[in-house]
């Protein structure tokens, strides 16, 4: 009795003493709920939390916990949207904080169903208060300050209830406190589990015992397998050897063990995690013990001597454990602790990059609408409308509002996946998204759109691009064909028309195309004439020699070279074909096809040699009427010009090869050499080789920049060599074959200036109504042209 005496004489001593020598200077106390300032009986000041929250109700909970009754005020948030937050100032404080938060229930809405949500502060969720288990409920962090402002929220989870808080506390900490020994673990919050006051029994200590209101609690709840005699002694400790500055009075207080050689405390934890272990010793007996200090079953420190009058503190981080043991084992007299401290580690989310928040902000203001966008978009919960990954915002969805325009701003959300702004009335063309590269689905569909832009081709991540019901206009480009990725079009009921882009004609890309004027890969599919451009002649008939019959097919090339144009002359280099004999339609089968295959003139190429060669359909050297004509360059460097044809009636599968059979066979100085094919599902790819003088029609009219200017000598050698090359095609070549597209824009160059004709060949299959036609034409002298 009298031991205890002289105990409660020292506490109050040291804590009158501990008084003199701190203020509350950053303390902020929070009554939730609360309309009122007022003193406790610690001598905390406490306000109001209005000025902190904006959302919540209020309202006063009585209860009676033992022979007090307590008038606690409390504020819920029945409102479930969005996150319900404190904006805590910490401006003023360098090192980390406490935040102490208290949940209370107590049925203050008589409906008796204790609800269960979770709190977060700055982007980490801390943990899970279920009120059901424990009522009221304490919960502590400590967290390192790197802000001014740390956001404390209540977010309901699913059948959680709704959110209550009566408390919350501000506590800054000693200067580098709780970071010693946490070198895996930089810059996280702790999760406070345990703060043992050891050997103490009479209730828990805090301000003004401790500066910094740290709560001890007292020993005798918790549970060492062998029960000993708690110590308290009058004496005065050198402390600030120890960061944490742990009150005095704590430290004179300690769990002894007195007659057995093994002292354990076996701490239950919540939850499966990483946690940080702090445990202070202090001299407080004449002897100097020694002892072994055992967590979970691993020695983690031999032969700990604490001598007389010496405070040392102890920090160990455990990974992955879900309960926790610590031993003193006997070496020499008396094993001894005066406090334990266990904390869960708890991870803090990376903030979004502040060019996206901001960019986020400028977006939110555009809209004229709060949409709740506060604090960090994507921890502890991402912001509607957004979605993310770790700290990159990928997805932004903002649909029925009125945006008008895809402003700049958009650009700077460079971590996009996924934009969704459909019904938004944007107006003009596609804009300002060239720098999301990561984009991979774009939805701009219900909006009034007119121009495709120039940016989507360079959203080479994209793969579903909804463009349907805008007010489009005019053709499909082209370069969207490049978007390589690219899986799902959809350009319904826009205003377009004309043919498709052929590079968007591929298996792995559907188009949508339906409600628009006349919108298709291929012309004929397309009803509505007045839609169709120009009705395009066959560009080749194809005819078989008869071999062996007795007589020499007439033949006649009636060409005219000289005027004062070589280009009007070529345009009227006019192709006669007489003949009389009979006629074979050439028909090929599978047979041909294989030998295909083997045909050493013509390469078969696959459709990935052909992008890669094209750099995926990059340049564009011309666009014939069959399609477009790109550069590409073979793996042994020799340049091509590569031909994706459609055509209103595509050849089916054995008439391309039986064709490219045929073509690959002419070989003649003055006719373009096809170096090889693909044919791939749709694909119909002609390989030729690139003559790099370009067309006569660039070379006389100054397409591509190319203008030289033609002396006539040249001009009559190129006309000549045309002249030669279809002679051939008409003589030479079995089968023979008339050409009925020549023009100047046919007629290439190579370096030297020599001619070649080209785009003679393949053409839709020529059926037996072709050749009764041409019969007739040709018996009649007609023009092929
Ligand atoms: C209470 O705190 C104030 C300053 O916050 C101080 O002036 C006063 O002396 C304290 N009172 C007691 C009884 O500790
Ligand atoms: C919360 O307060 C609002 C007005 O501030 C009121 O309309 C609502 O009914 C209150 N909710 C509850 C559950 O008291
Ligand atoms: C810091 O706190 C002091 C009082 O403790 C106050 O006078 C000062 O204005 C605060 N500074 C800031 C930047 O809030
Ligand atoms: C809260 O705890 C009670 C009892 O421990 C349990 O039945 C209930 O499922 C818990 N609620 C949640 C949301 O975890
Ligand atoms: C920890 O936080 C500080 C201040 O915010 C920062 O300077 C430091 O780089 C961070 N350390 C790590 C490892 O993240
Ligand atoms: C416990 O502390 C209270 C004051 O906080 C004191 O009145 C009481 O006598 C103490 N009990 C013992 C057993 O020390
Ligand atoms: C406490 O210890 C520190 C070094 O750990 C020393 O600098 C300081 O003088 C000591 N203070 C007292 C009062 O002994
Ligand atoms: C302490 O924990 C270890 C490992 O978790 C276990 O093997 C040992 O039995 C525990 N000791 C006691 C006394 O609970
Ligand atoms: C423990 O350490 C003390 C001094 O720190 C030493 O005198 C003693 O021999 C050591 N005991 C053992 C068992 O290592
Ligand atoms: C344990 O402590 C006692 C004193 O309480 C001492 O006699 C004994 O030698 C110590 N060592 C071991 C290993 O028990
Ligand atoms: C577009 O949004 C408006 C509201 O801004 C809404 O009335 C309309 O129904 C929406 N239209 C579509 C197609 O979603
Ligand atoms: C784009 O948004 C519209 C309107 O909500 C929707 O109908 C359509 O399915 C979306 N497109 C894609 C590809 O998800």
């Amino acid at each position: 009795m009298a031991f205890q005496c002289f105990w409660v004489w020292l506490f109050l001593l040291c804590g009158f003493w501990q008084v003199a020598f701190c203020d509350q200077d950053g303390f902020l106390s929070l009554s939730c709920g609360g309309t009122a300032s007022f003193i406790d009986s610690s001598n905390i000041s406490w306000v109001s939390d209005s000025t902190y929250v904006t959302t919540g109700n209020t309202t006063t909970v009585d209860y009676t916990e033992g022979s007090s009754s307590s008038h606690v005020p409390v504020r819920f948030f029945p409102d479930s949207q969005g996150r319900n937050c404190y904006r805590l100032p910490v401006k003023n404080v360098s090192s980390s904080v406490l935040i102490r938060s208290q949940f209370v229930y107590k049925n203050y809405d008589g409906l008796g169903r204790p609800p269960a949500f979770s709190v977060s502060l700055g982007t980490a969720i801390t943990s899970t208060i279920n009120l059901t288990t424990s009522d009221p409920w304490t919960e502590e962090s400590v967290w390192p300050v790197d802000t001014d402002t740390l956001p404390f929220c209540l977010h309901t989870i699913p059948d959680g209830g709704i959110p209550v808080i009566s408390s919350l506390e501000v506590r800054p900490l000693p200067q580098g406190a709780y970071k010693s020994g946490m070198g895996d673990f930089p810059n996280k919050s702790l999760r406070k589990c345990y703060r043992i006051n050891c050997g103490y029994s009479n209730g828990s200590l805090r301000y003004p015992v401790d500066p910094y209101d740290r709560i001890w609690d007292a020993d005798e709840s918790f549970s060492p397998s062998r029960l000993s005699t708690g110590f308290n002694i009058q004496l005065s400790f050198n402390q600030s050897s120890i960061r944490e500055s742990p009150p005095i009075a704590v430290l004179q207080t300690a769990r002894v063990l007195a007659r057995s050689d093994v002292l354990t405390y076996n701490l239950p934890l919540d939850n499966l995690g990483d946690y940080h272990i702090v445990l202070f010793f202090a001299g407080i007996l004449p002897v100097s013990p020694s002892f072994d200090v055992i967590i979970n079953g691993n020695l983690v420190q031999t032969n700990l001597t604490v001598k007389n009058l010496e405070a040392i503190a102890l920090f160990f981080t455990r990974k992955g454990i879900k309960s926790l043991n610590i031993t003193f084992k006997n070496i020499s007299f008396y094993p001894l602790v005066n406090a334990i401290e266990v904390y869960e580690i708890v991870d803090i989310p990376l903030e979004v990059s502040s060019t996206t928040v901001s960019a986020l902000q400028v977006i939110e203001q555009s809209t004229g609408l709060d949409l709740g966008w506060k604090d960090d978009p994507c921890s502890p919960t991402p912001w509607n409308h957004i979605g993310c990954e770790g700290s990159e915002v990928t997805s932004l969805e903002l649909s029925d509002i009125n945006l008008r325009s895809i402003s700049p701003t958009f650009g700077d959300l460079l971590d996009l996946k996924t934009l969704d702004l459909h019904n938004t009335s944007l107006t003009g063309q596609i804009q300002n998204l060239i720098s999301l590269q990561q984009l991979e689905k774009l939805n701009l569909s219900f909006n009034r759109l007119t121009s495709f832009g120039s940016d989507l081709e360079k959203l080479v991540s994209l793969q579903i691009l909804d463009l349907q019901n805008n007010s489009l206009q005019g053709i499909v480009p082209d370069s969207l064909g490049e978007l390589k990725d690219l899986h799902l079009l959809n350009l319904e009921n826009n205003k377009l028309q004309g043919t498709l882009p052929q590079s968007l004609n591929r298996e792995s890309l559907e188009v949508r195309t339906s409600g628009n004027l006349c919108l298709s890969f291929t012309m004929s599919t397309c009803n509505d004439a007045s839609s169709n451009p120009s009705i395009e002649t066959p560009q080749v008939t194809i005819l078989s020699k008869k071999k062996n019959n007795g007589h020499n097919p007439r033949a006649t090339i009636i060409g005219a070279v000289g005027g004062a144009l070589v280009a009007l002359l070529l345009i009227s280099l006019s192709v006669f074909m007489f003949m009389r004999r009979k006629r074979s339609e050439v028909t090929y089968t599978e047979r041909a096809r294989m030998e295909m295959r083997n045909y050493n003139a013509a390469k078969v190429f696959s459709y990935k040699e052909i992008k890669a060669a094209t750099n995926n359909f990059k340049e564009v050297i011309g666009r014939g009427s069959f399609g477009s004509v790109y550069l590409g360059k073979l793996p042994d460097g020799k340049l091509v010009a590569v031909k994706v044809r459609f055509d209103r009636t595509q050849l089916g599968a054995d008439s391309f090869i039986n064709e490219v059979h045929l073509l690959s066979q002419i070989r003649h100085q003055n006719l373009v050499c096809l170096e090889g094919f693909c044919h791939e599902a749709k694909q119909q790819i002609l390989v030729y080789e690139y003559l790099p003088g370009g067309s006569l029609a660039d070379n006389l009219y100054g397409l591509n920049s190319r203008k030289i200017t033609l002396s006539w000598v040249r001009r009559l050698k190129i006309a000549l060599d045309a002249a030669k090359g279809l002679d051939y095609l008409h003589n030479g070549s079995d089968p023979r074959i008339i050409h009925r597209d020549v023009k100047c824009s046919n007629i290439l160059l190579d370096m030297e200036m020599n001619a070649k004709v080209c785009d003679f060949g393949l053409s839709k299959q020529v059926t037996q109504a072709d050749c009764n036609s041409c019969d007739h034409c040709c018996q009649g002298h007609c023009w092929l042209s």
